[in-house]
């Protein structure tokens, strides 16, 4: 489950991150996302649209891969792979996530903040983690400090970042990919303004080393 991990996170160095409201802007914005190179897309369970959302991009966009994002718990886990995700992100690590990933081919991306928290998801088998809230818990300096002591875990770290400071995270040999939800701006969404939406996906595409 790693490597299925690993292999989605690897095709680009930024996942966007989506809060969606409507499942038909979210097929736009996914095709706009991929059209610029970000194949990899989470759309977040924070609005009643997501799982539609999820269902819809899964089912009509082309080279998507669509991940949920903001699992809490193991029932999101099971309406989130059933709407038809590739992969499951969590803000953090709780016991009724990791059972419901243990029984799921749907693989999950927990999430981290501290050497703690990465340790016991090494215990339950994880190598590849989100580091979040990643700028509020320590950015770029954390995960290098971690890189010695925590060495052959890798991370996802998001929150905060952007194209200001994504080149930070991407230099370090911990990093797989960064998460973000710059790319998707609520005001390029609202407008339909899907070719910038794709001039932001193919600058962030661009950032691969
Ligand atoms: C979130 O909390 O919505 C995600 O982690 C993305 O964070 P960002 O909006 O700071 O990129």
């Amino acid at each position: 489950k790693t490597e299925k991990v690993l292999s989605i996170l690897k095709l680009q160095p930024v996942v966007p991150v989506l809060i969606v409201d409507d499942a038909k802007s979210a097929v736009d914005l996914a095709k706009a996302l991929v059209a610029g190179g970000l194949r990899a897309i989470e759309i977040t369970l924070r609005t009643p649209a997501a799982l539609d959302a999820i269902k819809a991009v899964a089912a009509e966009v082309e080279g998507a891969n669509v991940g949920a994002g903001t699992i809490l718990n193991s029932k999101d886990y099971e309406a989130a792979v059933k709407a038809g995700s590739t992969f499951i992100v969590s803000p953090g690590v709780a016991p009724s996530v990791l059972a419901a990933a243990k029984d799921s081919a749907v693989p999950l991306l927990p999430g981290t903040a501290t050497p703690s928290e990465v340790m016991t998801l090494r215990e339950a088998g994880y190598d590849v983690m989100k580091f979040f809230p990643a700028e509020q818990a320590g950015g770029a300096a954390m995960l290098k400090a971690w890189s010695s002591p925590l060495a052959g875990t890798f991370f996802c770290p998001t929150g905060g970042i952007s194209l200001k400071n994504a080149k930070d995270y991407l230099s370090l040999p911990n990093v797989v990919c960064v998460g973000g939800s710059w790319v998707a701006p609520k005001e390029l969404v609202a407008a339909g303004d899907w070719a910038g939406i794709t001039k932001l996906a193919s600058e962030a595409f661009a950032l691969k080393g």
